[in-house]
């Protein structure tokens, strides 16, 4: 079975730089994403490629490329359905915020709701994969939706979650680590797993191309980001006794990577992590094992979640400690806001919390980003409640430009790890701010000796204290 037409629901931070990758790879696929956010699909649509939602290094020339050709952008999502021989299910599956499971469980509305419109819209068989984040036995709810139909479609399952981390995306979808098609044992099902295999084999190898049943490839993603998650939470455990003891994270994270059971990646301390992913993955997997009765499994992962949670405090902590208890009337200048560097994304942005601390202390904070844009940072603070959206404009100010944003302040944050902030002239900044000038670095990129030298008063996530 030759793919022909592919639509892909959900033209976000996966659903986009995915489908633009299988379009850039597949001339011969007429690749079309649909959304129901039209101001989404009009930027996507946009001549001026600096304009796209979605801001990832390279993703401007495979757009360019593609667009047009074989990859197209569009609301109209009934007629994408239609035509389509393979439909990608890319929506969101956030935290739910209500009923049974609300702040645990995977709100699979937006899923539910693309199977049914899949199930009325379609006249011919379809695939149905499930490129969001699920979990374990979704592929059964979508299977009973679409299978409840009446008019004799037949609809095949397959689970392919995604693996992209976000500012790296389109050089992780071309060389991928591997590619997970979890689907039926039936020869129908097999067939669908085959169609999609042909898919990827056109730019990955075949070794890399791994098939399995549909409920340990749903379960694999979970597992995959708590994995992640939960390396990045032991390192930063290990962070506050560095600083207590005076070692140094850096070096016990180097130490203990060049161990090869251990490995290097995912072992920077830093002031926690954030993101769309691994809170809500790793909240789901622990409703699931709390759904099986698995409270002991459920425990584990989740104090991944409370150790993340205790960085991003005690880091706005540290701050109000190390400014003589108050940080009332003072200015701190955030640099950084995205999750992570190489992106806009800001969900879950360790900032966010930070920030939201400090002003609960009546602190005036400004912020620079490279990439994230007022409207989003006013969005992510008014979207927690906290303090009126006219109150968050009095206490927040957002800034084009870094020596701008840290003019006359008292202290400076690192919260997002850009190359950029590493190569600012320093002396410049200090000139301008109060004395004593502090840093605190939460990500662990700044020259403390250099800064040091110029007279700021550091401290470094996991660096032995100094102040
Ligand atoms: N962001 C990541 O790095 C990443 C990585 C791997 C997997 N995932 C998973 O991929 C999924 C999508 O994540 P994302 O970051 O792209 O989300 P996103 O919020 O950026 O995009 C989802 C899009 O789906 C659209 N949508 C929702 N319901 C729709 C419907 N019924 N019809 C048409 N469009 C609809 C929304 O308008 C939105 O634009 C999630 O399950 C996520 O867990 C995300």
């Amino acid at each position: 079975m030759t793919i022909k037409n592919i639509c892909c629901i959900g033209a976000g931070y996966v659903g986009g730089p995915t489908m633009a990758v299988v379009a850039q790879k597949c001339p011969y696929i007429t690749v079309t994403i649909v959304d129901i956010n039209a101001s989404r699909i009009a930027a996507w649509n946009n001549e001026d490629l600096s304009k796209l939602p979605v801001f990832e290094p390279g993703l401007d020339n495979i757009v360019d490329e593609a667009r047009g050709r074989n990859l197209f952008f569009s609301t109209d999502v009934d007629k994408a359905i239609d035509e389509a021989d393979m439909i990608f299910i890319s929506v969101n599956t956030p935290t739910k915020t209500y009923g049974k499971g609300k702040g645990m469980a995977a709100d699979l509305k937006y899923i539910e709701l693309c199977a049914r419109q899949i199930a009325k819209v379609s006249k011919s068989n379809k695939i149905v994969v499930e490129k969001s984040t699920l979990p374990v036995r979704t592929a059964s709810a979508i299977k009973s939706i679409l299978n409840h139909t009446g008019n004799g479609v037949q609809f095949q399952i397959l689970s392919n979650p995604e693996f992209l981390a976000e500012g790296t995306a389109i050089d992780d979808l071309l060389n991928p680590d591997r590619i997970l098609i979890g689907g039926d044992d039936s020869i129908e099902g097999q067939k669908a797993i085959q169609a999609l295999v042909d898919i990827y084999a056109n730019w990955v190898s075949k070794d890399k191309i791994l098939t399995t049943n549909v409920w340990s490839s749903e379960l694999s993603k979970l597992t995959a980001n708590a994995f992640l998650a939960q390396r990045v939470s032991s390192i930063n455990a290990i962070s506050q006794l560095c600083e207590k003891s005076g070692a140094d994270v850096n070096e016990v994270a180097k130490a203990i990577g060049m161990d090869s059971r251990i490995g290097s990646k995912f072992l920077k301390a830093s002031v926690g992590f954030g993101g769309s992913c691994f809170q809500k993955d790793i909240l789901n997997l622990v409703y699931i094992a709390k759904t099986y009765g698995l409270n002991e499994v459920a425990d584990y992962w989740e104090q991944v979640i409370i150790m993340n949670d205790y960085q991003k405090q005690r880091f706005s902590d540290n701050i109000v400690s190390t400014l003589y208890n108050t940080v009332s009337g003072k200015k701190i200048t955030f640099f950084g806001w995205a999750f992570k560097k190489d992106t806009n994304d800001t969900r879950e942005s360790a900032a966010i919390k930070v920030a939201d601390n400090l002003l609960s202390e009546q602190a005036n904070i400004s912020v620079y980003d490279p990439k994230v844009v007022e409207e989003r940072i006013y969005a992510d603070l008014d979207y927690l409640g906290t303090r009126s959206e006219n109150e968050n404009k009095a206490l927040l100010t957002v800034h084009n430009n870094p020596y701008e944003a840290s003019k006359e302040s008292h202290a400076i944050a690192v919260l997002t790890e850009w190359d950029e902030f590493k190569t600012y002239d320093w002396q410049k900044i200090y000139d301008s701010m109060y004395k004593p000038a502090f840093i605190f670095d939460g990500r662990g990129i700044l020259d403390i000796q250099t800064l040091e030298k110029i007279g700021f008063v550091c401290y470094k996530i996991g660096s032995g204290a100094k102040i």
